[in-house]
């Protein structure tokens, strides 16, 4: 895809994964607006990357993602690009008693709002001369880590999501593109939990030179062997990560 002269939308835009994104982006010469719940940590954001605009959306509340498209096409309707990356994590035993609606909402975050921001935006971006969809999943999306398991099932999802859109739209102007991240140093799950993970910047450099190189699915490391790997070399992972997991 092309980089530059780009309105980029990246839900979930404030921390990690989506700043680095955010800053590259802006960088290529493109102008980037950055969603998430918190209003403080999208000020931050905004004081280290001077000229990127944000908006305090939960992108859980369907009637949020709705305001969201209303806004964007009042104020930005040239945007071309939308990020799915909002995200989080949730360790738990499936036997563990928790209320129903504290368990949904990492399915409500992963799952629901990428199918449903993808579905409000896709017409809107099929009116641009040039438009793309990136969808951030994981490389737990192929090796599930038990520990996390309704995240897996929901990055594995977004990843079978991610390919029957591409399908859809494959004769349109709009790209249909996949970040496989492997463990990456952010705060995902909680402060300190990811500090194994590969190097945010590092990643978001590889990453989005490969994705202004023309590639659709994009991992890094550990999660390009996963996306790329055979059943039996994905079972054999999926072991040897969970042995050193549980
Ligand atoms: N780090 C890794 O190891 C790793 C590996 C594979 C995939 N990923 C994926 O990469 C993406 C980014 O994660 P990250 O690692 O960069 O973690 P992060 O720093 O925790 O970023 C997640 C962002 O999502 C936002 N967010 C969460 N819930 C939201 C909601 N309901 N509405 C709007 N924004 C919301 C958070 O902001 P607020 O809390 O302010 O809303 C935060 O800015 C996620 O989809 C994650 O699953 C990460």
């Amino acid at each position: 895809m092309n980089l530059s002269e780009n309105t980029v939308l990246i839900t979930g835009g404030a921390s990690g994964i989506g700043l680095a994104l955010a800053k590259r982006f802006q960088q290529a010469g493109s102008q980037v607006i950055v969603c998430g719940r918190r209003a403080d940590k999208l000020r931050e954001a905004q004081r280290e990357v001077p000229g990127l605009l944000t908006r305090v959306c939960d992108v859980a509340q369907p009637a949020e993602r709705e305001e969201l498209l209303r806004w964007v096409q009042q104020e930005h309707p040239q945007l071309n690009v939308l990020v799915n990356n909002a995200g989080i994590q949730r360790r738990l035993q499936v036997a563990d008693e928790e209320p129903w609606e504290v368990r949904q909402q990492e399915i409500a975050i992963n799952l629901d709002a990428p199918i449903h921001l993808c579905s409000l935006f896709v017409r809107h971006l099929q009116q641009q001369p040039r438009a793309a969809i990136i969808n951030v999943t994981s490389g737990l999306a192929f090796t599930p880590m038990a520990i996390a398991p309704v995240y897996c099932a929901t990055k594995a999802a977004l990843h079978s999501f991610t390919q029957s859109l591409r399908y859809q739209l494959q004769d349109t102007a709009v790209e249909v593109l996949e970040i496989v991240p492997p463990a990456v140093n952010t705060d995902l799950g909680g402060a300190g939990l990811h500090t194994f993970g590969a190097d945010v910047n590092e990643f978001a450099d590889s990453v989005m030179a490969r994705l202004a190189n023309g590639e659709q699915e994009v991992g890094f490391g550990t999660s390009e062997v996963r996306r790329l790997a055979s059943r039996s070399e994905l079972d054999a992972a999926m072991e040897a990560m969970n042995a050193r997991f549980s």
